[in-house]
């Protein structure tokens, strides 16, 4: 099985992933968390919503927070069309498709369109929003991973084929895309000049798995961590720091106070290239972090749910290889530490 090519024309000019809803039980906590730890600014926030931007980012925001009172969730994930003429051109083709779109008031954007993708994952675009200064050269206030900028979604999705075939058909190049027998298992997603604006991951979905911000360099990983462990939020890290299998690029993940998972991750490899063509890769159930442990069985299975998004799961479920097997593997010195600690 393949991924059809590219539409190289694309029915309107998606140009990057920018932004997203999520909602948080206690903001003061999230607040601290987004700020302390991952370093983000806030620009505007009240009683029940907070907007947070990356220090190099105009943008206004990238990331929003709103106080719920129920289950945690990813509200909606947004992306910038290049000019306001594209959310015409993108509500004509989704209603000719008979996808439901609409146009929404949301605060600090231009006008803003609604619709979802094939998964169910629901989704934003607008080409305008506030701007505000750019804060990367204020070293002496930034604080935590001082994280510069978002980078992409990943989504877990039972069908990874037909998600990416949507964003394929939008214009997205597939850079990295992972096959187990003839399923499609894994599809990497750009419309900018890295790997990634989403990734699509075969598990139940659509469930919400990660959002990545860009760090400048693995100290500010380090840093991170450790503010989130003199704050309090030490059990926030998951998994890392550790290095892509397929060599994007160096990662944290982190889970925020409300369980919502987000990576820390350097500056990925930069594909622009017509020739720089999508790469295959057969999932073997080797360890995907080059030189470290594998992910805990947690962050292959655990995920926000997407607010509105009917769950269904994938025919098949994969049998990755997870932390706990690697270290049950490994025999019981590995599993349990203090066996070899006696001993010693
Ligand atoms: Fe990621």
């Amino acid at each position: 099985m393949s991924l059809p090519p590219t539409n190289f024309r694309p029915p309107f000019d998606i140009t990057r992933a920018s932004h997203l809803v999520l909602t948080a039980r206690d903001l003061a906590k999230s607040r601290d968390f987004y700020t302390e730890v991952v370093g983000l600014k806030v620009s505007d926030e009240t009683a029940t919503t907070i907007h947070l931007r990356g220090v190099e980012e105009r943008a206004h925001h990238s990331l929003t927070l709103k106080r719920t009172k129920e289950e945690p969730a990813c509200e909606r994930v947004g992306f910038r069309v290049f000019e306001e003429e594209d959310l015409e051109k993108a509500k004509a083709h989704f209603d000719r498709n008979g996808i439901s779109a609409k146009f929404v008031n949301v605060p600090f954007q231009g006008r803003t369109l609604h619709a979802s993708d094939a998964a169910g994952t629901p989704l934003e675009f607008c080409a305008r929003m506030k701007t505000l200064p750019r804060t990367q050269t204020r070293t002496h206030e930034h604080k935590g991973a001082g994280a510069l900028r978002l980078d992409h979604f990943q989504v877990l999705a039972p069908d990874v084929a037909a998600a990416a075939a949507f964003y394929i058909g939008l214009g997205f190049r597939v850079s990295d895309y992972y096959v187990a027998g003839e399923r499609i298992i894994g599809a990497f997603l750009h419309r900018k000049d890295n790997p990634h604006d989403i990734v699509f991951l075969a598990r139940s979905g659509p469930r919400f798995h990660h959002f990545g911000y860009i760090v400048p360099e693995m100290h500010h990983v380090v840093r991170a961590l450790d503010c989130a462990g003199n704050l309090g939020f030490g059990e926030s890290l998951e998994h890392g720091p550790g290095r892509h299998g397929h060599g994007h690029s160096y990662y944290v993940y982190l889970r925020d106070p409300d369980g919502h998972r987000l990576e820390l991750l350097l500056p990925a490899v930069q594909i622009i290239d017509i020739d720089d063509e999508p790469m295959r890769y057969e999932v073997t159930g080797d360890n995907t972090n080059l030189w470290g442990l594998p992910p805990p069985r947690g962050w292959f299975e655990e995920a926000s749910p997407l607010m509105g998004a009917k769950v269904t799961a994938p025919d098949r479920q994969g049998e990755p290889l997870t932390l706990e097997k690697y270290l049950f593997a490994k025999g019981p010195e590995a599993a349990r530490p203090e066996l070899v600690k006696k001993r010693a």
